[in-house]
């Protein structure tokens, strides 16, 4: 409406998108694991989007997609929650997998590594972020570390979900120092 951005690039972008259509290739507990991760990042990068744009009408346009964005995420992630009760290992299995190869549905978006790069700049959506709202929020409802009796598999695959979590704060801790510093230069 305001021309922040040009809308004829936007809409071709749209277009390509679309047309490359999305594909993962994942069974049914990855599906649940996946969408309930996407979901939830989807609800917080929207609200901050809405929060950072520094105008009231797209803050409450963004808050109210975040809402259903919301409803998505309560969803998949009671589905994935009823799935980790009839087979715990396998579910458990599924979330690493999906947990460690996470990227959102717009990474097939042309200049996607570059808008994610500003985006996390911005803090509108950093490690920092997924860290803290995203993956420890949805391990601890589904209280993943205090299963009691997983196999062999599920066992592992929850042993690397523990080093994964511990790695990415330590990343997202780093990342969030060297934005620190970075701002710091550019102002002096
Ligand atoms: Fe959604």
């Amino acid at each position: 409406m305001t021309r922040g951005v040009d809308p004829v690039a936007l809409e071709r972008d749209r277009m390509s998108t679309m047309l490359k259509g999305y594909d993962r290739e994942m069974g049914a507990l990855e599906g649940l694991a996946y969408t309930a991760l996407q979901e939830l990042a989807t609800r917080i990068s929207h609200q901050n989007t809405g929060r950072f744009s520094g105008d009231p009408v797209a803050d409450r346009i963004m808050a109210r997609v975040a809402a259903d964005e919301n409803l998505h995420m309560v969803f998949y992630r009671d589905a994935f929650g009823a799935a980790l009760e009839v087979a715990p290992s396998a579910a458990v299995a599924a979330l690493e997998r999906q947990m460690l190869s996470f990227a959102m549905p717009g990474e097939g978006i042309a200049g996607f590594a570059r808008k994610a790069r500003s985006i996390a700049e911005a803090g509108i959506y950093d490690l920092r972020i997924h860290h803290d709202e995203i993956v420890q929020p949805l391990l601890k409802h589904w209280g993943i570390f205090e299963i009691p009796r997983l196999d062999a598999a599920g066992e592992a695959a929850r042993e690397r979900l523990q080093a994964f979590v511990t790695r990415l704060d330590e990343t997202a801790r780093r990342f969030t120092e060297r934005r620190a510093a970075r701002l710091d230069a550019a102002r002096a």
